[in-house]
């Protein structure tokens, strides 16, 4: 990989938003003051976290917020994302800690930008149902309630792409199921949970609301028609999908026809406006045609059946996760979100990039960090209205089902001691937050 090349960073607008993105599953710990989520029935089961590992203590960033409130005011962001754990809030007292960070927060002079669910669902409430879209409703109207009079930026879902293909049709994440085309609904009934979730926060007098959604391009493993046949459905399957039915109220190529209820009815509602489109991206896939076996991605298996296969992009540095390091395919992703969508695609705000390395001197991450910078600001110069850039992680955190050994942090964590030490990336970001100004 090209390592940082000591060039200062070209310019971002004034009033860009540099901020560092967390979930709460991930950090927060103190499980036993809330109710169950999916992630900690699924963690239970032997076999499914591959060190074993469970999120109940994970930073302990629950009793250890105004240390992580001053990592972020040292670091000089003007933003912080976090998620609000549904489970909590739903929980005795839940809100009061929300209402704590805010304020610290607040105080510190850093903006909080809380997600309105990042996947740790409730135990007992399922996706497949179409009622946990109008109890996500009554969760982010309680939320907003409280908040709302000093959060004014707001993320209702985090990645519903990975949310169903993870955890509903390859069962690689909670709640572990392997339904794979069956678990559309489950993208369904989260995109109505997004609109809805719209409308309530609308309600609450919010005006400043986006979704952050993954994507990257889908790289044709050839030019054979099979591979370009199949890379066009994957295209269809993890970006069109979730992104058209919010951008132009419609689903891609007759997937409509697939989903559950009143589709065109809940189209008008998964369509409300949105301030600002989040994209989370860590990588393009090159995709061919299926091989009759099985293949693999970043230690993912994807099954046999499915219509196509996930290759290697090949002579490229990979991260300690097993994912590939293309800046560039973030300057192709956001010209080729603005050429498809047109004047329908709000402003754009990166609400993920980072990589996992090793250690406290993590030249690697600054040097993709650095990249990717650069690879913004080219779609910048492209004339694509990107507002904001999040970078995963701040601390070292419980990475789904990796367990503790994937480490995204800008901020390492000894996860014995949770202890916190700033690493070399730490401080190359504060001083590039300096030069920015
Ligand atoms: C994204 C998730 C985030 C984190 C990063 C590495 O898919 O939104 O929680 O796990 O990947």
């Amino acid at each position: 990989m090209a390592t940082d090349t000591g060039d200062p960073l070209p310019r971002f607008p004034a009033g860009f938003l540099w901020g560092v993105s967390t979930s709460a599953h991930q950090i927060e710990g103190a499980a036993e003051l809330r109710g169950p989520s999916v992630w900690d029935v699924f963690t239970a089961e032997p076999g499914r976290v591959k060190d074993g590992s469970t999120a109940a203590v994970a930073c302990d960033h629950y009793h250890r917020y105004p240390e992580d409130v001053a990592l972020l005011a040292g670091l000089g962001v003007n933003a912080y994302r976090f998620s609000v754990s549904w489970p909590r809030v739903a929980s005795p007292g839940g809100l009061d800690f929300y209402d704590r960070l805010v304020d610290e927060l607040c105080a510190a002079g850093v903006r909080p930008v809380p997600t309105l669910f990042h996947w740790d669902l409730p135990a007992g409430l399922d996706w497949l149902e179409r009622d946990t879209a109008a109890r996500f409703a009554d969760h982010v109207t309680v939320v907003a309630d409280r908040l709302g009079d000093r959060v004014t930026k707001w993320i209702t879902l985090n990645e519903p792409a990975e949310h169903t293909l993870l955890g509903h049709a390859l069962g690689a994440h909670a709640p572990g199921r392997r339904l794979l085309f069956d678990a559309l609904p489950v993208a369904h009934h989260q995109l109505l949970a997004h609109g809805l979730a719209v409308r309530a926060l609308r309600a609450a007098g919010a005006r400043d609301i986006g979704i952050a959604n993954s994507h990257g391009p889908t790289w044709p493993a050839s030019a054979d028609p099979d591979d370009v046949a199949a890379a066009g459905f994957y295209d269809t399957l993890l970006n069109r999908l979730f992104a058209e039915p919010v951008l132009l109220g419609a689903y891609p190529d007759g997937l409509g026809e697939l989903m559950p209820g009143d589709v065109a009815a809940d189209l008008r509602v998964i369509a409300e406006p949105l301030d600002w489109y989040g994209v989370n991206y860590y990588a393009p896939t090159r995709v061919g045609a299926p091989l009759g076996t099985r293949s693999e991605f970043g230690g993912l298996a994807i099954p046999a059946e499915l219509p196509f296969s996930v290759r290697e992009i090949g002579g490229r540095a990979l991260t300690d996760f097993g994912w590939p390091v293309v800046p560039e395919g973030l300057t192709e992703l956001l010209c080729g979100f603005r050429d498809r969508y047109g004047d329908r695609l709000p402003p754009i705000v990166i609400t993920e990039n980072g990589c996992s390395y090793e250690g406290l001197d993590d030249q690697e991450r600054i040097a993709y960090l650095d990249a990717h910078l650069r690879a913004l600001h080219a779609a910048l110069e492209a004339g694509v209205d990107v507002r904001g850039y999040f970078v995963w992680s701040l601390l070292d955190n419980f990475e789904w089902a990796e367990g503790y050994a994937r480490r995204f942090g800008l901020v390492h964590v000894d996860h014995d001691t949770l202890e916190r030490t700033p690493k070399a990336s730490y401080r190359w970001f504060r001083d590039v937050l300096r030069a920015q100004g």
